[in-house]
């Protein structure tokens, strides 16, 4: 048997600008990816058809982002040389092979699918639920089995999708015959990458809570946020023992430091434990950590912000990047669907089998 190409497929909605939360949850592992050199393709999607199922009336907030994500994208080092970058809406393949998988799903399976369950409940959808929004994860299964992914690199919270999407496959398998490619869900690898609170300590990086450092953010904005930035309010004099749990600059620290953080910006620690012990212990200020902790995220940031630099000049590049990407990713939708046409034994006018059948029947 041939060996099985090894293809990614992830994406992100295009609602606002994407944030350190999103580099620490995800983009910052799927530059990894793309240059470990191990998958023979990836695709990059930025999701608008599924954004507009609950922004139906704002497509302007949609289109202001398109440019914007893929921006971020470039700027983390996505490097279109090696990854696919693209606009779902710009594959309409996507859209019929969500029609045909609709078929195999449930009502009752799709009210189950825990994400849903709590999306519906955080827009007061209870009521009256969009039919379009309902179908989302649906049509995610279709995003991802389109391109044939075996892998799909997301957070937690998408774990419900992949599962449903897997559900699918295995129906359309077995009523069709074997067509579709499985895929796997590749979950953060660390604890530490599950998920970023926000600068003021909330469970969650939130544009609306106005908690979010930007990749865009420019240094002195860093600055500003990593200074006012939540710690424990119960540490109120340098000498008070301090603690480490739910002190955002530590989580952050757990995020982003790195041994050699230390030789270059802070020599009087070994590593992180020893910081968290003297902290603990007291005697240690949250203003020495806040500098520290930007120092290491400026590490991170500074050649981030750098390519975006570059890209916000040549945006006529970015442009061009995601609408050839598009154009190839159509092509590979294409292929699958001819697949899929072909199993269901709708592709009539590929050949003229259909019209040699029905030949044959009026020839008794
Ligand atoms: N649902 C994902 C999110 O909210 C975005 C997305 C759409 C996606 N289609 C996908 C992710 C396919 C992975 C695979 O961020």
């Amino acid at each position: 048997m041939e060996k099985q190409e090894k293809v990614i497929l992830t994406g992100d909605r295009p609602t606002g600008r994407l944030h350190i939360g999103h580099y620490v949850g995800s983009l910052r592992r799927r530059v990894e990816l793309q240059n470990s050199g191990e998958y023979d393709k990836i695709f990059i999607m930025i999701a608008d058809a599924q954004a507009l199922t609950d922004n139906f009336e704002h497509p302007e907030k949609v289109r202001q982002n398109i440019l914007e994500v893929a921006l971020d994208y470039l700027s983390v080092g996505l490097d279109p040389a090696k990854s696919t970058l693209f606009v779902q809406s710009q594959v309409p393949e996507l859209t019929e092979l969500t029609f045909y998988y609709m078929n195999l799903v449930t009502v009752a399976r799709v009210q189950r699918n825990p994400t849903v369950k709590s999306e519906i409940q955080m827009r007061n959808f209870e009521a009256s639920i969009p039919v379009g929004f309902f179908c989302y994860p649906i049509s995610q299964a279709s995003d991802i089995t389109a391109f044939r992914a075996t892998v799909v690199p997301v957070g937690e919270d998408q774990e419900p999708m992949l599962e449903q999407c897997r559900e699918i496959v295995h129906k359309f398998n077995s009523v069709y015959g074997e067509t579709l490619t499985m895929p796997e869900i590749m979950l953060p690898s660390n604890k530490a990458a599950m998920r970023l609170p926000g600068t003021d300590g909330k469970a969650k990086m939130s544009k609306s809570l106005g908690n979010c450092i930007y990749l865009a953010d420019d240094p002195q904005t860093v600055k500003q946020k990593v200074m006012n930035m939540y710690t424990d309010p119960l540490h109120l004099k340098v000498s008070d023992p301090g603690h480490i749990e739910g002190n955002t600059v530590f989580t952050y620290l757990d995020a982003f430091c790195r041994p050699e953080h230390f030789e270059r910006f802070w020599t009087e620690y070994k590593n992180l434990d020893e910081v968290k012990e003297h902290y603990q212990r007291g005697g240690l200020g949250d203003v020495k950590v806040k500098k520290f902790l930007l120092n290491v995220l400026e590490e991170e940031l500074s050649p981030i912000r750098e390519r975006r630099h570059y890209y916000e000049k040549h945006l006529d590049e970015v442009y061009d990047i995601l609408k050839k990407g598009s154009e190839v990713a159509r092509a590979r939708a294409a292929e699958t669907l001819e697949d899929v046409r072909h199993a269901m034994r709708i592709d009539y006018f590929a050949n003229d089998d259909m019209l040699k059948e029905t030949e044959a029947r009026y020839s008794e």
